[in-house]
């Protein structure tokens, strides 16, 4: 049976699912969400009340104003960020947007799979968060038109740790961004796998955060604690900031599993859940070791299809 509160179910969905006939119980992590959801505070009233306020609230991550700023988080790790980051982003181009790619991720997986070599580079995002280099001279071009990338190497590792004595340490980035917004319409942050000061740098210079999340049992394992952290940032340093959507990746139509995962992510977060769904496709894990995002490398694959039609949900194109 499902932990959630029962105004919180939905009615459609099984108490308990299978893949492949096999039982599945609650998903970890559901009722610690189920809780926050209901938590007393900033909404008033019953469950009830909060999930009807919150599917009026006229959120979502479709077609708001321009420029953009839209950090892509989750804490865990292997859950699409670089990959959505890269791919929403070389879409979104190809709709003739103006758009930067911020790598914030030591590992710089946004850099390579955009096929910059970072060892090549007079400046990266290191230099920019530690030492007051422009950001407009960090960053570069790619081989898609209309899509530029701030690149990541690994010495941005260590400004976790530089960064905690350093002056405005929260909000470096956003104002290395200001200094570029007019200059784009969408600035996507891939976020480190960390709830660390890289990230709370992406989420300060963000107004929105699209959380990518994989369809599989732990999906929703940690979620709350991202929710708490983003309205910690909200509350404390950027007023502005919202989770504005949540992407569903690595979907797998025939298990049981993915449906659940998509039913109970759709009853938490409602409108916010980008109706496109990104399908499991070795392509887009190909993709990268090209570097290439999936739009150039294989433009007819059901991953450059989802993330083409996903571009078209946020910019509001359909
Ligand atoms: N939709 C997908 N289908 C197949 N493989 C995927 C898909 N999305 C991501 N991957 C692969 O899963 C791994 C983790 O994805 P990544 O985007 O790097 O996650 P994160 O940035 O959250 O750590 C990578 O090897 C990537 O190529
Ligand atoms: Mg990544």
């Amino acid at each position: 049976m499902s932990d959630l509160p029962s105004e919180l179910q939905d009615d459609s969905s099984p108490s308990e699912s299978s893949v492949h006939g096999a039982a599945i119980g609650p998903l970890p992590g559901a009722s610690e969400l189920a809780q926050q959801v209901s938590r007393p505070g900033d909404r008033s009233g019953s469950d009830r009340a909060d999930v009807a306020e919150v599917a009026t609230e006229p959120t979502g991550v479709s077609g708001r104003p321009l420029p953009r700023v839209i950090a892509v988080a989750n804490q865990k790790g292997g859950v699409g960020k670089t990959t959505t980051t890269v791919n929403l982003g070389a879409a979104l181009a190809e709709l003739d947007h103006r758009t930067l790619v911020v790598d914030l991720d030591p590992q710089g997986n946004a850099t390579t799979g955009l096929g910059i070599n970072y060892r090549s580079l007079d400046h990266t995002m290191y230099d920019v968060l530690l030492h007051d280099v422009a950001l407009e001279d960090c960053i570069e071009p790619t081989e898609v038109k209309h899509l530029f990338v701030a690149p990541a190497s690994l010495d941005l590792a260590g400004a976790e740790i530089e960064l905690v004595p350093a002056f405005s340490r929260e909000s470096r980035l956003k104002r290395a961004i200001a200094e570029v917004l007019d200059d784009y319409d969408f600035i996507l942050i891939d976020c480190p796998p960390s709830l660390g000061l890289l990230t709370v740098n992406g989420l300060v210079a963000a107004t929105e955060v699209l959380v990518p999340i994989q369809c599989e049992y732990y999906a929703l394992e940690g979620l709350a604690q991202l929710t708490r952290n983003v309205e910690l940032v909200r509350t404390n340093l950027n007023p502005s900031l919202e989770i504005s959507g949540i992407v569903l990746v690595m979907y797998d139509g025939r298990t049981r599993l993915a449906e659940q995962v998509v039913t109970e992510v759709r009853a938490h977060f409602g409108p916010k859940v980008c109706r496109n769904m990104i399908p499991r496709n070795v392509r887009l894990s190909e993709a990268p070791s090209f570097g290439q995002p999936i739009t150039t490398f294989d433009p007819s694959s059901r991953g450059a299809v989802a993330y083409r039609e996903l571009a078209r949900e946020v910019s509001g194109g359909s």
